[in-house]
């Protein structure tokens, strides 16, 4: 599919772009084009465009605002010592796009079009990829859109992908410092045979009620249980969790349809069993953690994304007590598959699984 390109009249001047790019906040800066691709039920996808970033022109009966039928994911661009721009494991994310796309009854975008879209913004936007200190990147946000104006409930007949992307630091400023989590008692983020899978706007909105008491306590993030019972530990609301024992092996909760695939997730397990580290996909109940920490016999958790890197945890909390110690040393696993991992994605560690991909 060829992009068309059509330039901003009015870049954010580079000295201006520069000084933002030293210490950028995540998510609230936006470069200066935006990817455009238009689809209809008659045509599939066509008008592929970068055009100049600016608002979205929108009827106020599209049936994104009213049914919410919308998917994004969040995928980095890494610059190296010499100045190129990679990106990891973009077919990973192309093809979770796909099938969030299923799941919430909108076109899925073919693979290699998901990659080339990057590619494409980059081919205007490169300069607005940070230099490789800090971790600093400039995180895509590609996002779907149902973009028919029609109240009627069923799958829209035209949709929209769009590519945004945003220079960005670490998503927790206090690097290595452990963060704390709060338990979500009352309130779950996806139920069996729901949306959990789906990288899909309801979710993170299902989440923010327990997040804003997260926050009113001192944490950084969520964690939730499985609707059903309330029992077993799924991720956290914008990260999925790992748990370190004390004789050297690592769990973390299997794929039940109601959590994310993490694309993190998947690569901190071939790491570890790159290591010759046993990594146990399974059940873990809340029980299991609390007992875990009480006995000494979990020694490290961490949290995991692609915003988050890999993060440790410290507390979890809840209105009923909490767990672990408050403010613990960054475990040594964590610590270490943390640099490896952006050992990796800088092009500072050999890529041997080849999860870089050069988008310019
Ligand atoms: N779980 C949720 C709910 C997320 O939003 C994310 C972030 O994308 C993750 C897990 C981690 O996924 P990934 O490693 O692909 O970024
Ligand atoms: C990501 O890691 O890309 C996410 O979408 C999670 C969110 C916390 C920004």
């Amino acid at each position: 599919m060829e992009f068309k390109i059509i330039k901003s009249d009015h870049p954010m001047p580079d000295a201006q772009r520069e000084a933002l790019l030293e210490n950028p906040a995540f998510g609230v800066n936006f470069t200066d084009h935006q990817v455009i691709i238009e689809w209809t039920r008659e045509d599939g996808w066509k008008n592929a465009r970068v055009e100049p970033y600016g608002p979205i022109m929108m009827d106020p009966s599209s049936a994104v605002l009213h049914y919410g039928q919308e998917i994004f994911e969040g995928i980095k661009a890494y610059r190296h010592q010499d100045g190129s721009i990679h990106t990891f494991r973009p077919e990973s994310n192309g093809a979770r796009m796909q099938k969030s796309a299923h799941r919430m009854a909108l076109p899925e975008l073919p693979i290699d079009v998901f990659v080339e879209s990057l590619r494409a913004l980059i081919s205007v936007d490169g300069a607005w990829v940070p230099k490789p200190v800090n971790e600093k990147t400039l995180y895509f946000r590609p996002f779907e859109i149902a973009a028919e104006n029609f109240l009627g409930v069923r799958a829209a007949h035209r949709a929209e992908y769009r590519v945004i992307a945003s220079p960005v630091g670490p998503y927790f400023t206090g690097g290595l410092k452990p963060v704390s989590i709060w338990i979500a008692l009352d309130s779950a983020r996806a139920g069996r045979y729901g949306t959990g899978e789906a990288k899909t706007g309801g979710n993170y909105a299902a989440s923010l009620l327990a997040q804003g008491e997260g926050y009113e306590n001192g944490c950084s993030q969520v964690l939730f249980l499985d609707a059903e019972t309330h029992t077993y530990i799924e991720e956290l609301g914008g990260m999925n969790v790992f748990f370190v024992y004390k004789d050297g092996h690592v769990v973390t909760p299997s794929l039940d349809g109601t959590i994310l695939r993490g694309i993190t997730r998947d690569s901190i397990i071939q790491l570890l069993k790159d290591r010759n580290i046993k990594v146990e996909e399974r059940a873990v109940t809340l029980d299991e953690i609390r007992e875990g920490y009480n006995s000494g016999e979990i020694i490290e958790v961490f949290a995991c994304g692609t915003a988050a890197v890999i993060t440790p945890v410290g507390q979890f909390k809840s209105k009923e007590g909490s767990i672990g110690p408050e403010n613990p040393e960054p475990g040594a696993l964590t610590a270490s598959l943390r640099e490896e991992l952006t050992g990796i994605q800088y092009g500072l560690i050999e890529d041997r699984h080849n999860w870089l991909v050069k988008l310019s």
